[in-house]
């Protein structure tokens, strides 16, 4: 039985709040454009002798928002897009739940290249994609990670069981705000999580504005804790150039 989307609740979409967000997008552009163009030619791991197109990622260089699936599969394979088949199309409805739209978020995976027959990636695989993935996350440097599916959830809570985190905030041992949710792949064979995953980023919109304003107070906390080292730094600059001075007469 097909179980009807809630009805949409609008939300702002995720794009940075932040005054130098734009500007600073520029940078984050070329970082993103840096790692698709190295993914596209990769050979690092095996994977890439039975990709058709390696995929990347794509999606806004200005989004608070990253998630994060397993690897792309027949679709993705053949386009080079993320999350463009069955899975990806449950994807965007639910992003659209909440008022979200795929442009408003940036979408990638723990390995850019398919796996043979759609198997799990190897832990091999995993480790030699997993530069990319970082770098990715480096240039975003998102408020929140929502990782779609177990091979996402352990990159980022090692151990840690979907049953029970799903759709709740953790945080990482790196610190970053996680988000984690079936993957929606899952709820094409069973249908209960339909539901459950429909629950679970009605709840996201909130964790993402909880995730900012812990973040901003860090940031405030570690301003304020160490002031800004510019005088010092200029005073010792300016004796190590007394003592050149002095040294000259
Ligand atoms: N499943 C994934 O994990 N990623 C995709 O890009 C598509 C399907
Ligand atoms: Fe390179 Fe990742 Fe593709 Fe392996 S899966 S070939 S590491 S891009």
């Amino acid at each position: 039985m097909r179980v009807a989307a809630p009805v949409a609740a609008p939300s702002r979409p995720p794009a940075k709040t932040d005054e130098g967000g734009r500007h600073a997008a520029m940078g984050t552009e070329a970082l993103l454009t840096a790692v698709a163009t190295e993914v596209r030619g990769c050979m690092r791991c095996p994977l890439h002798r039975g990709r058709s197109q390696a995929v990347p990622g794509e999606g806004s260089p200005l989004t608070d928002v990253l998630l994060v699936g397993e690897g792309p599969g027949a679709r993705e394979d053949a386009t080079g897009r993320p999350f463009v088949g069955p899975a990806g199309q449950l994807l965007t409805e639910l992003l659209g739940s909440v008022g979200w739209q795929r442009s408003d978020v940036f979408i990638a995976n723990v390995v850019k290249c398919r796996p043979p027959g759609n198997r799990d990636p190897e832990p091999a695989e995993v480790a030699a994609c997993s530069s990319y993935l970082d770098r990715q996350e480096d240039a975003l440097d998102p408020a929140v990670v929502v990782t779609l599916g177990r091979h996402s959830l352990q990159r980022y809570l090692p151990g840690a069981r979907i049953s029970s985190a799903h759709g709740q905030l953790r945080r990482s041992g790196g610190g970053r705000f996680v988000f984690p949710m079936y993957h929606p792949a899952a709820a094409l064979h069973q249908a209960s999580l339909r539901e459950t995953l429909f629950a679970d980023i009605r709840a996201l919109p909130a964790a993402l504005l909880a995730a900012r304003e812990a973040l901003e107070a860090e940031r405030a906390a570690s301003a304020q804790a160490a002031p800004p080292t510019e005088e010092p730094e200029a005073a010792s600059v300016q004796q190590a150039h007394d003592t050149e001075q002095l040294t000259l007469f």
